[in-house]
């Protein structure tokens, strides 16, 4: 007999799997298929898409140890510790990086047991539209649902002529499981993944050659923390490249050799062991049968949205990677919870002007809101409270004086319009900088709130008093 639910949830990535909850919290009959081949220990796809199984969090789990790997090679002599010449034990790095996945995903399987969300092992495409919802085939059966929410997020971009085996030649899925320290490391590709990625191989010793195909390093970060990232990331040995051309690649299984062109238009060559590619991510709607029921997508295949998620289809939602706006966790997660607040006809809430960036480098990146460039573009004046981790006791304390906060505020109205961090902790610390603009704080108000001492959050702080030039301790 076929199935029937208040809400079908088609994915089970980060999007998916909070819109399920959140939907069966409400008192929804709610379902959530996946289909992905990593299989759990009983065989079924894992929960937590691309974020817990190949993204988020193996890639910070892979960040972390090669840091302190990094940390006890490099930085523990300075504090009087001697521990000789670190060794790394690459498939033991992996295996508990493997471990913290398996754990997380099953307990979102946990989750869906103690929120009652019915989990469908399948591939989910619709089929038509029934009695009062539409119809979706789930592997073989088929289930019928009063409202539907596609969750099915994303696939890395894969370059033309370049084939990914995920042992040589990689994307994300491969790059997360290198099972060696490469001698020599290609990554086509200075994003987000690259910076990381590249973090991770150059800390436990690989040679890392970065080619980017752009003009220069992360032009959607505020101008300022562009530069000081390629300054830091050069001077910790990335082999940064930009404005370079992809020419043909040839991999055997022994490695890689790319030819390209670098700026000048000078044919170069570059052999290595192994190649990452990291060039962006495509929506996942093959499969879906989406013309089939007319379901619109939008010129780069993402499927159509306003801003409450609701596609041109009565019933059918859509929200994460699969959407517009940034390819982020917590943007899914946020906008599976305001979908299924919606259909329960509360007032459900995404603003995707204050969603956060972070790149988990060392040190880390992280912002919000706009860029001194954008505000310069936009004629809009603005003060700037810029504050070196230098002048911070925590940050000497812990050996992380790199990087700044430059805050900017409007200079009419001193409301703040973007926070931008290079430094220790800047992926916590942009926390408190979300939460004064989504209460659209001026910098003023962060200047008269007190903040614990000695912490990297004075550095904010600081940076909100330099806003009024009245910095106390720079
Ligand atoms: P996904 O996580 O892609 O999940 C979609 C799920 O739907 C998948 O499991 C897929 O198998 C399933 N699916 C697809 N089609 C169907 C179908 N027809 N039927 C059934 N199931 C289907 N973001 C951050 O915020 N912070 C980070 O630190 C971060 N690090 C990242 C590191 C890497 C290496 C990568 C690749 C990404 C990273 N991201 C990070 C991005 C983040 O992973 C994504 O933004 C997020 O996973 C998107 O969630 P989603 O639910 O929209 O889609
Ligand atoms: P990206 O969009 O961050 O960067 C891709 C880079 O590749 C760009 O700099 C682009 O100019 C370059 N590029 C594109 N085509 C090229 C070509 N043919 N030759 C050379 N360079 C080329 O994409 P990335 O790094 O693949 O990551 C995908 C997404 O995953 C990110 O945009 C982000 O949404 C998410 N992610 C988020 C993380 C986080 O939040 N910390 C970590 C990793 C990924």
């Amino acid at each position: 007999m076929t199935q029937q639910f208040d809400i079908l949830v088609i994915g089970g990535g980060p999007g998916g799997y909070v819109a399920a909850i959140r939907a069966a919290q409400l008192g929804f009959k709610t379902a959530c298929c996946e289909s992905n081949p990593y299989a759990d220990p009983k065989g079924e796809p894992r929960l937590g898409g691309t974020c817990l199984n190949v993204g988020c969090i193996p890639s910070k789990a892979l960040l972390h140890t090669s840091h302190l790997f990094h940390e006890a090679a490099h930085d523990f002599a300075e504090q009087g510790i001697s521990v000789g010449t670190p060794k790394i034990d690459v498939p033991k790095m992996i295996a508990r990086k493997t471990d913290i996945v398996s754990k997380l995903t099953a307990g979102i399987k946990g989750l869906f047991k103690k929120n009652k969300v019915t989990f469908l092992a399948g591939h989910g495409a619709f089929v038509g539209k029934s009695a009062d919802g539409w119809k979706v085939a789930v592997g073989k059966e088929a289930v019928e649902a009063r409202q539907v929410i596609i969750a099915t997020g994303s696939s890395a971009r894969h370059l033309p002529d370049i084939p990914v085996d995920n042992q040589i030649v990689c994307d994300n899925i491969g790059a997360l499981d290198i099972n060696a320290v490469p001698k020599k490391l290609a990554i086509i590709g200075a994003g987000v993944i690259g910076l990381e990625m590249g973090s991770v191989w150059k800390r436990l010793g690989a040679e890392v050659v970065i080619l980017e195909g752009g003009a220069d390093l992360l032009p959607a970060a505020d101008i300022d923390i562009a530069k000081e990232a390629k300054k830091i990331l050069t001077k910790q040995g990335l082999d940064l490249n930009f404005g370079v051309r992809i020419g043909a690649v040839k991999a055997s299984k022994k490695g890689v050799s790319i030819a390209y062109t670098d700026k000048d238009g000078k044919a170069e060559k570059l052999e290595a062991d192994r190649l990452i590619v990291s060039v962006g991510r495509v929506p996942n709607t093959e499969g879906l049968n989406a013309a089939a029921v007319g379901l619109k997508l939008n010129e780069r295949g993402m499927i159509e949205v306003d801003a409450h998620c609701k596609t041109n289809l009565s019933g059918v939602w859509a929200i994460g990677d699969v959407v517009r706006g940034p390819m982020l966790a917590h943007k899914a997660m946020e906008e599976g919870v305001m979908v299924a607040e919606i259909i329960a006809g509360q007032a459900g809430h995404c603003n995707l002007d204050l969603i956060p960036s972070v790149i988990y480098t060392t040190p880390e990146i992280a912002w919000i809101g706009k860029t001194e460039q954008q505000l310069k573009t936009d004629g809009i004046a603005c003060k700037i409270g810029k504050i070196p981790f230098m002048a911070n006791g925590r940050a000497l304390g812990i050996g992380a004086p790199e990087g700044f906060v430059k805050m900017l505020a409007d200079a009419r109205t001193d409301r703040i319009l973007g926070v931008h961090i290079i430094g220790a902790g800047a992926s916590d610390l942009i926390a408190e900088a979300v939460t004064a603009m989504e209460f659209a704080g001026a910098s003023e108000d962060l200047a008269r709130i007190c903040h614990a001492h000695p912490t990297l959050s004075e550095v904010l702080h600081e940076a909100a008093l330099a806003c009024d030039k009245r910095a106390l301790h720079f």
